[in-house]
């Protein structure tokens, strides 16, 4: 089929989060009474965020003091199998202080965890099938005919649901859940190239960011009459709780974050110091420094040519707090949003939200 030129007539424009804003809604309940939970898999999360399979984002201790707060830790795979069962171990391990009513727990009590792992790493990922609750393909973009394969057979081999991603388009979701069986999926996880550390899309020009992936995963799951049965991760560049209040308006159940976690006193980076502040190392799993560590070279295209291409940075960010002090903090501007449109719950959010594009943002005009 002749289609050149005629690609520029058309092109589909995408959004970044900071060109978009929620109309204010009807409001009944204060912000006290809002309720950010949501139920996912059989396990009920009290805020709906997720951290990211980064080695510089999630390992046992930010795992255990996430699940303590309610939300779900992914630990990640640059590592061997060994050392990843021995994370989500640890997390099993931990004690849950009496009182505590967030907590995340599995069926025995216990803080539930996921994994990530390569779709083509079948060892990885039985090993680990026992020992989390939910398992996570993690490669940046899963719509590929290997890695599809290889999803399947470890849904075989396991007798689980997985979350399949990152996908970015409609065509890839269909696609993925069609193949692989909608019984099988946990959950898809959307978004390439908006992640913080991430220059895939420089490098490549290749992206769908967060905002249109969402949304091309609710048309999916709408167009498949799945809407209520698989929820959607939104995965990538979310750096303020504004973010996750459109991730959520615009279909997502559930949010991933790396850099807002990498943040934390309880990631796996080691801190700085720099003119009095601290900061923690931060990088993409597709980076030299990640690399370094272990060859993660499944997870980026080798193409075979021997030298693996950048798709990540280092950077520092600067140290927030402990985490149930960035979750505190985050949960409560959401509820805020919540409160602003009308919205009583997580799920409510997609039904009610209007949102609008900004052509042009006001000056605040003044010193502090
Ligand atoms: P952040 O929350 O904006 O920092 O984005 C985190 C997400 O970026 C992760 O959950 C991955 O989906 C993605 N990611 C992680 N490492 C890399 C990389 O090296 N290049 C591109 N994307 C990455």
């Amino acid at each position: 089929m002749e289609i050149i030129g005629h690609r520029l007539d058309t092109p589909q424009r995408l959004y970044a989060f900071g060109e978009l804003m929620l109309l204010p809604g009807y409001a009944t309940l204060s912000p006290r009474e809002i309720d950010t939970s949501i139920s996912f898999e059989g396990l009920n999360l009290k805020v709906p965020f997720i951290s990211a399979p980064m080695d510089t984002v999630t390992e046992a201790d930010l795992a255990i003091a996430l699940g303590l707060e309610g939300g779900l830790g992914v630990v990640h795979r640059n590592c061997s199998v060994d050392e990843a069962v021995a994370m989500a171990e640890k997390v099993k391990k931990a004690q849950i202080p009496e009182g505590n009513a967030t907590a995340l727990k599995d069926k025995n009590g216990h803080i539930a965890v996921g994994a990530g792992t390569s779709p083509l790493d079948i060892d990885r990922a039985v090993a680990l099938a026992e020992k989390v609750d939910l398992l996570f393909t993690d490669v940046a973009s899963f719509h590929n005919a290997k890695l599809i394969e290889g999803t399947k057979k470890i849904v075989k081999m396991t007798g689980k649901k997985i979350v399949i991603g990152n996908l970015g388009t409609k065509e890839g979701v269909i696609h993925s859940v069609k193949e692989i069986g909608k019984e099988n999926i946990a959950a898809v996880k959307m978004g390439m190239g908006g992640g913080s550390i991430c220059i895939t899309t420089d490098v490549s020009g290749v992206g769908s960011p967060v905002t249109f992936g969402v949304e091309q995963a609710a048309l999916a799951l709408k167009e498949l009459g799945l809407l209520d049965e698989i929820p959607i991760i939104a995965d990538g560049g979310i750096r303020y709780s504004r973010d996750i209040a459109f991730s959520l308006s615009l279909g997502a159940s559930m949010v991933m974050l790396g850099n807002l976690f990498a943040r934390c006193e309880e990631s796996p980076g080691e801190t700085i110091t720099k003119d009095g502040n601290r900061y923690k190392v931060y990088w993409g799993m597709g980076s030299a420094e990640a690399r370094k560590k272990r060859l993660v070279a499944d997870r980026y295209q080798d193409f075979g040519r021997g030298k693996q291409v950048d798709e990540g940075i280092k950077m520092h960010v600067p140290l927030e707090g402990r985490v149930d002090e960035v979750v505190e903090r985050l949960s409560s501007e959401l509820k805020v949003t919540m409160g602003y449109i009308g919205a009583r719950s997580v799920k409510e959010m997609k039904n009610v939200a209007r949102i609008v594009v900004k052509t042009a943002t006001q000056e605040k005009v003044g010193i502090q």
